[in-house]
């Protein structure tokens, strides 16, 4: 299946040595140019159809203990261009194979007075560019600290972006749309609050920020292949609108250890005109590494339900009592306590959602809540606080186990660390060892509240360096992970396709916090899926929260059309049924749509797109040929209209429409939907009502004469 083809060249002209070097994208609509300053400070400027896309924008490192900076005094001692064009296979995905295309130049610096050597190796694709600092191996430079990245981005203009704001705790925000020049002053309110969260500069934001400029242009500036290194925020000096990397430091305020030779992340810029360009391109996953895992025949895409809204919205606990101010593992004695009576995750309660699994073809159980510790979890700084193998009471792990195993069922394991990360290192093998001796082959871990070694950051290198474990480590044991509050993904399941979802933003959870902005999900595909697919967990058919829990008067901000669509606009290959069974069993036929849908495809096509305002996409499932739509409409009512020319040529499908009814709308009347079955070819042309918060789902079935009899035909 590989195409492979792959050709180095020596560029030894004097020009390049002396002004710099200039790359082209394969399809020559981008120019990346570097060049040295006067003083030896490296730069590049990027442009996308002879527009500006990067200004000159500076590029080195600032590093700590009295080691003389990476940022000047540099002449150009190499230049290697070369050009890639290779096909993979992803384990699972949006498309069954993926190009990588690209011309890279490396450039190799030498600095006066060090002799250290730096080398900037940049990919240029027809996306967006990549690039990062390479330190090779070399005499008198092996160990330093870094204090700083500086990287810059100058921006070409006061861009539209949809930012959440910088924090190295938390990414459960809200996004909030302005200009560059507005962030500064939309900073408080960007911020709202969560259990552990670390602000660090009014115009800081977090990646993947995406920003469209005032003549068309999208653009996506992220990171990839995060490894051993600090995430990187974004800085904005909003007098010039230049960006710079701005990376988490750890509980001393270091940014970083490194040990030469070492190759620090992709810095990423995407850029189109046409905003479908950046939800369909796989430049992140491209920049990592291909597949460690020999045998991925165990890795496989799941849709389930749990044990889990119930606690979100307040109407079950993940706590067995009410008796206990504090636990100390092995000493509680929960034998004694008595059960408060709402504790989910109790052994009839999960029998109950393994039949409704089993009765709707789904393949997972998660149940969360299971483990003794959640009565003292979090808030506290506590260092031992779940052990990972010990269940409730009430909790019959063999029973479950087997009962799930009669069912055809996996049951998803859940490890809440509680962010005490030290705590689960030393759990983590006999916590996996302990799933797969009771059939669980898939784990959702969580990281809420301060981390472990206290000081510590969400996203600096030594706790980068702990998620990468967990997901190495599980790999080993053949565990599919889940991580909830872990670092936002770059691309890393390429490497490693068990990490088969990441929460690492404001999921669905937060619409029973209070609610999410309605078009949220207009813009998460954009931002945080660009490194990965989100565990968003779509699929709530009861919006007003106080009818599971009188005491949450929290709204759903989405109709039952928008859940639908979320299947086929939020990728991931693991997807959640959120809701409750009972809240299914009131809509049938709407619940079908989540019962058919795939969860693993052969193509994806982005048939319209804009940030903010909507995204509708048709998928092409793996192994079936079905095809399934889904759109996503963000605050005002619109009708979209497109052909359905990605189905295939000369076949007459039904299609079933799960459409917004007209006066549906998120707040009011989130519950009004019409389904319709109508006989479409790739040549129908669909025009669609979405209502505010709303949108539609589609699924098309190949039909033959007989059975599209009496249809209407659109
Ligand atoms: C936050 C996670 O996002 C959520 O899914 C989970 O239920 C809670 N933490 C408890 O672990
Ligand atoms: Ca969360």
């Amino acid at each position: 299946m590989k195409k492979f083809l792959f050709t180095t060249y020596l560029t030894l002209a004097f020009f390049c040595l002396a002004f710099g070097q200039q790359l082209k994208s394969p399809n020559g609509k981008l120019i990346m140019n570097f060049a040295l300053l006067a003083d030896g400070s490296p730069t590049y400027n990027l442009t996308y159809k002879d527009k500006a896309v990067i200004k000159t924008s500076k590029l080195g490192l600032e590093l700590k203990n009295d080691q003389k900076s990476l940022l000047n005094d540099f002449t150009i001692a190499n230049v290697q261009s070369s050009t890639f064009d290779e096909n993979w296979t992803p384990v699972w995905g949006e498309v069954k194979t993926i190009r990588n295309h690209y011309n890279e130049c490396a450039v190799t610096l030498s600095q006066k007075g060090t002799n250290r050597q730096l080398l900037i190796r940049f990919r240029l694709f027809d996306e967006g560019l990549g690039f990062r600092y390479e330190f090779p191996t070399q005499k008198g430079f092996t160990y330093f600290v870094i204090k700083e990245e500086r990287t810059q981005f100058a921006m070409a203009g006061d861009h539209t972006a949809f930012w959440i704001a910088g924090d190295y705790d938390t990414q459960e925000y809200d996004y909030t749309t302005s200009k560059l020049s507005e962030i500064r002053g939309y900073a408080e309110k960007a911020r709202t609050e969560n259990l552990s969260q670390t602000a660090f500069s009014p115009t800081g934001v977090q990646t993947s920020l995406m920003m469209k400029s005032a003549d068309g242009l999208y653009i996506n500036l992220h990171e990839a292949a995060l490894i051993n290194y600090p995430c990187m925020h974004l800085n904005l000096d909003d007098k010039n609108m230049i960006f710079e990397s701005w990376l988490t430091p750890d509980a001393k305020g270091d940014k970083g250890y490194i040990q030469v030779p070492f190759n620090t992340p992709w810095r990423t810029i995407m850029v189109s005109d046409d905003a479908r360009d950046i939800l369909a391109s796989k430049m992140t996953y491209n920049l990592n590494d291909p597949c460690k895992i020999e045998d991925t025949s165990w890795i496989k895409p799941v849709k389930y339900v749990g044990v889990w809204w119930e606690m979100i919205t307040g109407k079950s606990s993940w706590a067995y009592t009410d008796d206990f101010p504090s636990v100390q593992l092995g000493i509680t004695d929960y034998s004694k306590a008595k059960p408060n009576g709402k504790h989910g995750a109790n052994t009839a309660n999960v029998k109950k959602y393994i039949d409704f699994a089993a009765q709707n073809g789904f393949g997972g159980v998660l149940v969360e809540g299971w483990n003794q510790g959640w009565e003292d979890w979090y808030g506290n700084s506590k260092d031992y606080v779940f052990d990972f193998v010990t269940p409730y009471p009430d909790f019959n792990m063999a029973e479950i186990r087997d009962y799930a195993k009669s069912k055809g069922i996996k049951m998803i394991m859940h490890h809440e660390t509680s962010s005490s990360v030290r705590n689960y290192e030393r759990h983590l093998d006999t916590a996996y060892k302990y799933m797969k001796a009771n059939n669980y082959d898939a784990v959702k871990s969580g990281y809420v509240g301060n981390i472990l070694p206290r000081g510590e950051n969400h996203y600096s290198q030594w706790i980068i360096n702990h998620y990468q474990y967990a997901i190495e480590k599980a790999a080993q044991y053949k565990i599919m992970v889940n991580a909830h509050e872990a670092v936002r993904p770059t691309g890393i399941a390429r490497t490693y396709p068990n990490l088969i979802g990441n929460e690492s933003a404001r999921g669905t959870e937060y619409q029973a916090f209070g609610g999410s902005k309605p078009n949220h999900v207009t813009i998460l595909p954009f931002t945080r899926l660009q490194g990965g697919p989100m565990d968003y967990t779509p699929g709530i058919f009861e919006m007003d929260i106080s009818k599971l829990n009188p005491g949450n008067t929290s709204h759903v901000n989405s109709t039952i059309a928008n859940q639908l669509a979320l299947y086929l606009t939020m990728y991931s290959p693991l997807q959640m049924a959120a809701d409750l069974p009972e809240n299914y069993n009131r809509f049938p036929d709407a619940f079908q749509f989540i019962k058919d849908v795939a969860i693993d495809w052969d193509d994806s096509k982005y048939i319209e797109a804009e940030p903010g305002q909507y995204i509708t996409v048709a998928r092409k499932a793996k192994g079936t040929g079905k095809w399934f739509l889904g759109s996503v409409n963000g605050d005002n009512s619109r009708t979209a209209q497109f052909k359905l020319d990605f189905l295939d040529k000369g076949k007459t499908y039904i299609a079933t429409i799960y459409a917004d009814a007209k006066d549906a709308h998120y707040k009011t009347n989130p519950q009004a939907y019409v389904i319709i079955k109508v006989v479409v070819t790739d040549q129908t042309k669909l025009s669609q009502f979405a209502a505010p918060g709303g949108g539609f789902a589609i699924s098309f079935t190949e039909a033959d004469k007989a059975q599209t009899k009496g249809l209407k035909k659109l």
